[in-house]
């Protein structure tokens, strides 16, 4: 397809028509898809709403853009090469023909099992080839995945399962991680304790660990797909129809279901993919991330596979069995774009050259970055030591609600500045605004990130809820998407983002709310009040750090901190578990009872010596009680 921008000029050029005439550039964009109805009209949309449609009433599914546009010219090429978790097991890799069949045959079997165009479908899987069928069978029939992180608790996905009011959960026995052995399907089976909407859940054989199988609820994937067509009529879906949803956290509540649709979500992944990674036909790719993110959902899964690219998955981590995995895996499969979050650069930087020697890297061509801010010294190690100084590095900044990359280098097209996301792909128009809401125009500018005007991929709605998607992100500055990110453009013109404003914290490239992990921590017994901010982490970029006031009565410290780590564990799963808790007699508060929480960041930040204004506190004398007991 020659959407494919290939120079700085083009880029410029194709930019200033997808502002100016943003539906004539995206319906030139959209022609190049399968359509089985033509839109009457490219985009409707108002922020106040929100209320958003691209290409209505169009009418398509995503998968028949997938596998019958391709199969005529690569029906034998590579679609998923997948890598497990121990490098002494065999790799898998499925053409298109093969993931075509093997998502027909799923996709029969869900509906034998009584799933409907509609219904909402929890993917709690390791990663598995099975995990994309999962997701490309939901798409096929038009039911509306939910994938789950498989790292999450059981408590977090009974949430989530009862949000959405799941009627299946597709899973697995268990997961191979590292030197772990995790258990999956008994967290599913806890969840389900809790909950009573869902009917059937279909297990995945992966670790062959002993799994309870519940009669009439339970049913294993090697038997459902026994004996079905490996074709399959893909159902006719309306461009506006829910694709998925996927929960991520926020300042306030449970997390949200962010919900994206069908036909927006399919032309903006599929053009964000080729351009920014400057994807070539016989290129393998390499997205490092989990389907249960949305990274995995746009650029392991939809993104690389709409564009018939050769997509790795990789079932492991990138410590096991030794630091010197992820490029193993590059070598061994040639790969010419990888992509990674900072987090995992940093921890591989903490290693040192050794695990790199022996490892060429020469396939390289793009190296790119997501997730969260990358520093500059991970981001010259990465660029130096992995792309050989000679590959482009993509630092790609995007939400779960934007559902692709939004701003981002194009590959070997934008130069390369460290540590900047640099320029908007096409038909993307952020703005950065003051606390008044004021667009700061020019350069040298520094305020909250927002977006102007709507682009296909973005989200329309939190599920079940469509005032809280309003409150979210629509009503802090009235007429703009707001990012919660801030960013500076800096001489040059280009954007730099430099982290959230709000109360949502980035470890490790997870997105947590401090909320859920306060409410979670308040759920022990002995806790009395608790507050949590980030604090600067040499690897996760941001660390979880609780101040808890508890009762303690009977209990020595150290006892209580560790029941309290472990609490945050079992409710939400351990990637939320704080790194430092600290008990405190009392919490900062002003005067109508309001946590001073800049206190709390700078403490835990270990950054006292100027406190700020603390004389309209009502307890100042707490402050420097918990400076004295501070972690650090
Ligand atoms: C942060 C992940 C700086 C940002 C795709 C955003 C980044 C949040 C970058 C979304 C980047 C993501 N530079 N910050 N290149 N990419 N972020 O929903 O704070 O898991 O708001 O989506 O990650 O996280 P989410």
């Amino acid at each position: 397809m020659s959407q494919k921008i290939q120079t700085l000029s083009g880029y410029f050029h194709e930019y200033q028509k997808s502002i100016h005439q943003p539906e004539q550039f995206w319906s030139r964009i959209a022609n190049s898809f399968h359509w089985k109805k033509p839109w009457d009209k490219v985009l409707s949309w108002d922020f106040k709403g929100p209320d958003i449609k691209w290409f209505e009433n169009a009418k398509l599914n995503l998968t028949e853009n997938i596998f019958e546009r391709h199969l005529f010219t690569h029906s034998e090429k590579t679609a998923i090469i997948w890598e497990p978790n121990d490098p002494n097991e065999a790799e898998r890799k499925i053409s298109y023909r093969e993931l075509f069949e093997l998502t027909c045959q799923f996709s029969n079997a869900l509906e034998a099992e009584g799933v409907q165009k509609g219904d909402r479908v929890i993917i709690y899987m390791p990663m598995i080839p099975e995990a994309a069928i999962a997701m490309l069978a939901c798409a096929r029939i038009g039911a509306v995945h939910s994938v789950v992180f498989a790292g999450f608790s059981s408590n977090a996905l009974a949430d989530r399962i009862e949000d959405c009011k799941a009627k299946m959960v597709l899973t697995s026995d268990g997961n191979f991680r590292g030197a772990k052995d995790i258990e999956v399907k008994a967290v599913v089976d806890q969840a389900l304790e809790s909950t009573n909407c869902v009917e059937k859940v279909i297990v995945c054989k992966r670790t062959e660990t002993p799994v309870d199988m519940k009669a009439g609820r339970d049913l294993w994937w090697h038997e459902v797909i026994e004996g079905k067509a490996t074709s399959h009529t893909a159902a006719i879906l309306d461009a506006e129809d829910l694709l998925f949803i996927l929960y991520t956290s926020g300042s306030t509540g449970k997390p949200k279901g962010v919900v994206h649709t069908t036909a927006g979500y399919m032309v903006y992944t599929h053009y964000s993919f080729t351009n920014v990674f400057q994807y070539e036909q016989n290129d393998v790719y390499w997205c490092t991330a989990d389907v249960g993110w949305i990274t995995g959902h746009s650029y392991i899964v939809y993104g690389p596979l709409l564009a018939g690219a050769t997509t790795v998955m990789f079932e492991g981590v990138p410590t096991y069995p030794n630091p010197g995995r992820f490029w193993e895996i590059v070598d061994k499969y040639k790969v010419n774009q990888f992509y990674t979050a900072p987090t995992a650069i940093r921890a591989l930087q903490a290693y040192g050259l050794e695990p790199l020697e022996g490892y060429s890297l020469d396939s390289l061509k793009v190296i790119g970055s997501v997730g969260e801010p990358i520093n500059e010294e991970a981001w010259h190690w990465y660029h130096d030591h992995i792309g050989k100084g000679k590959c482009p590095l993509v630092d790609t900044w995007w939400q779960t609600e934007t559902g692709g990359i939004m701003i981002s280098p194009l590959a070997g097209i934008t130069p390369n500045k460290p540590a900047h996301a640099s320029l908007p792909l096409p038909g993307v128009q952020p703005i950065i605004v003051d606390t008044d809401g004021n667009e700061l125009k020019g350069n040298n500018v520094e305020g909250n990130l927002c977006i102007k005007y709507p682009w296909p991929s973005m989200l329309r709605t939190t599920y079940g809820d469509h005032k809280r998607c309003k409150e979210t992100y629509f009503s802090t500055y009235p007429g703009l998407y707001f990012t919660g990110d801030g960013a500076k453009r800096d001489h040059d013109g280009y954007l730099r983002i430099l982290g959230r404003v709000d109360d949502v914290i980035n470890v490790s490239g997870h997105r947590m709310g401090t909320a859920e992990v306060e409410n979670a921590i308040n759920e022990h017994p002995k806790v009395i009040e608790s507050a949590v901010v980030g604090y600067p982490h040499d690897i996760k970029g941001q660390g979880i750090y609780a101040y808890v006031i508890c009762d303690m009565e009977g209990r020595t410290e150290e006892g209580l901190i560790e029941e309290i780590k472990d609490t945050v564990r079992k409710i939400i799963g351990p990637i939320a578990k704080p790194d430092e808790v600290q008990i405190v007699p009392g919490l900062p508060k002003t005067r109508s009872g309001k946590i001073m929480r800049r206190i709390l960041r700078k403490v835990a930040s270990n950054d006292i010596s100027n406190l700020g204004d603390t004389s309209t506190l009502l307890n100042p004398e707490v402050v420097d009680q918990i400076i004295e007991g501070a972690k650090h």
